[in-house]
């Protein structure tokens, strides 16, 4: 890999991603929350790239994502950015970084471009318009997101499909249609019967991206993890795994151990050597230092 990427590519932009609304390419966003996971879906040509606050569950191991704060996401944020994609990033505002007052949220979206995000992304419809307005107010990009909104976990009694109910559906199609008026430049739509999405995709002007939301969206995204095959415990219906990288890293680290344990690891040439008089001087010296030894330990 090289250590410095090519910076004649032009990075996305917002207006970039506005533009494909209807272009008839899909946009694709993947989540990453390092700079090695921001290389490979940068070098994969992605369009956006999502510092998700899955990171609560992918990466530090919790069973929701109400755990990251405000300090986690501008960290693995600052990781992201460092690898310099062309993609676009959005640092996603966790859970209470949007619900204490205006002035809390724009310092916190602000802390999000600071740490090198190009937009962020928050959940909720139409509770959260003045948040959207504020963040906006201070020239920072906003992303909605709709339908299963994972900070909403205990209010919605557990992670399920959303707008199955023509009032749901309704209600979602609205929260996008006021969150598109409010100026956001995209919407991701998660976890809705494809009808509902393709409803709100034909309805709003800005891009939908969608997750568990059938193909009639403006793009697809995916979390990394899910996507490489990274975490065998979860697998919700809508993922596609296009690796299997937990089951290979468990084998290929499996196999380095029984290679150090059988003595196979690390050969000769994976050993830095000296000239053989070297290796001889040290060794007379060890003999010599010995015998010091062994004069200094006298029996009595
Ligand atoms: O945090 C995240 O990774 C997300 C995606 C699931 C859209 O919000």
């Amino acid at each position: 890999m090289a250590e410095s990427r090519p910076t004649d590519v032009a990075a996305l932009g917002v207006p970039d991603v506005v533009a494909r609304k209807g272009s008839g390419t899909p946009l694709v966003m993947v989540t990453a929350y390092d700079a090695p996971g921001a290389r490979i879906v940068d070098d994969a040509g992605v369009d956006l790239i999502l510092v998700g606050d899955t990171l609560a569950m992918v990466v530090l191991g919790y069973d929701d994502t109400l755990h990251v704060t405000i300090d986690d996401m501008a960290h693995h944020t600052a990781a992201v950015a460092r690898a310099k994609p062309r993609a676009l990033v959005v640092g996603d505002l966790p859970w209470m970084s949007y619900h204490v007052g205006l002035a809390d949220t724009v310092q916190n979206a602000a802390r999000l471009v600071r740490a090198g995000a190009g937009a962020v992304k928050l959940e909720g419809g139409r509770k959260r318009l003045d948040a959207v307005r504020a963040i906006l107010d201070a020239e920072i990009p906003v992303m909605g997101h709709v339908g299963l909104t994972p900070q909403s976990v205990h209010a919605l009694g557990g992670f399920r499909v959303q707008g199955k109910t023509i009032d749901a559906a309704r209600a979602i199609v609205d929260d996008a249609v006021a969150l598109a008026d409010a100026g956001c430049f995209a919407i991701v739509l998660e976890c809705v019967p494809d009808a509902v999405a393709r409803l709100v995709t034909d309805t709003v002007p800005v891009p939908t991206i969608g997750i568990g939301a059938g193909r009639h969206c403006d793009g697809q995204v995916l979390v990394f993890h899910d996507l490489l095959g990274l975490q065998d415990w979860l697998r919700p219906k809508f993922v596609r795994r296009y690796g299997e990288f937990y089951t290979e890293g468990v084998d290929a680290v499996s196999r380095f151990a029984a290679d150090v344990r059988a003595g196979r690891f690390p050969s000769s040439e994976e050993t830095y050597h000296v000239a053989d008089d070297v290796t001889a001087a040290l060794a007379d010296g060890a003999r010599a230092a010995e015998l010091d030894e062994g004069a200094d330990t006298v029996d009595v």
